[in-house]
């Protein structure tokens, strides 16, 4: 089942909910193709966007956080980094066993992490952030 993106997705940083629903686009997409079979140099190609966009989004929101000074930004930086492993991992596995019950798996945890990674972690920073950055685009 694919993400849904409703509202209480919103953190109210405007360049951190634009990368969220990209994010969400990469992962719906992953999801359609595990659907439809799963092919896998679309897989391939899909997962790769989404190791590429995740990174450069996690690398932002660090940059925010530690440009306002959030007492967290160190803990969090670590929760990036250990979902970076663990997708590492998962993709690894796929690579050598590409069967459908693996390409589920990664599926799953993709959604599963990313939603509650927005509704719970990047949550805690948002209220605190929000009247702090100018609004922009
Ligand atoms: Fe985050």
């Amino acid at each position: 089942m694919m993400i849904e993106w409703t509202g209480r997705f919103d953190t109210g940083i405007a360049e951190v909910d634009r990368d969220h629903r990209r994010l969400v686009d990469l992962i719906n997409q992953l999801d359609g193709i595990i659907s439809d079979g799963g092919d896998l140099g679309r897989v391939g190609a899909v997962v790769d966007a989404l190791v590429d966009y995740a990174d450069y989004h996690f690398q932002r929101e660090e940059r925010i956080l530690e440009s306002v000074g959030y007492d967290g930004a160190g803990a969090h930086a670590e929760i990036h980094a250990r979902f970076g492993h663990v997708l590492g991992d998962m993709v690894g596995v796929c690579m050598l066993h590409p069967d459908r019950e693996n390409l589920l798996r990664l599926g799953d945890y993709l959604k599963s992490w990313l939603t509650d990674h927005i509704l719970v972690e990047d949550m805690k920073f948002a209220a605190l952030l929000r009247d702090r950055i100018p609004p922009h685009g």
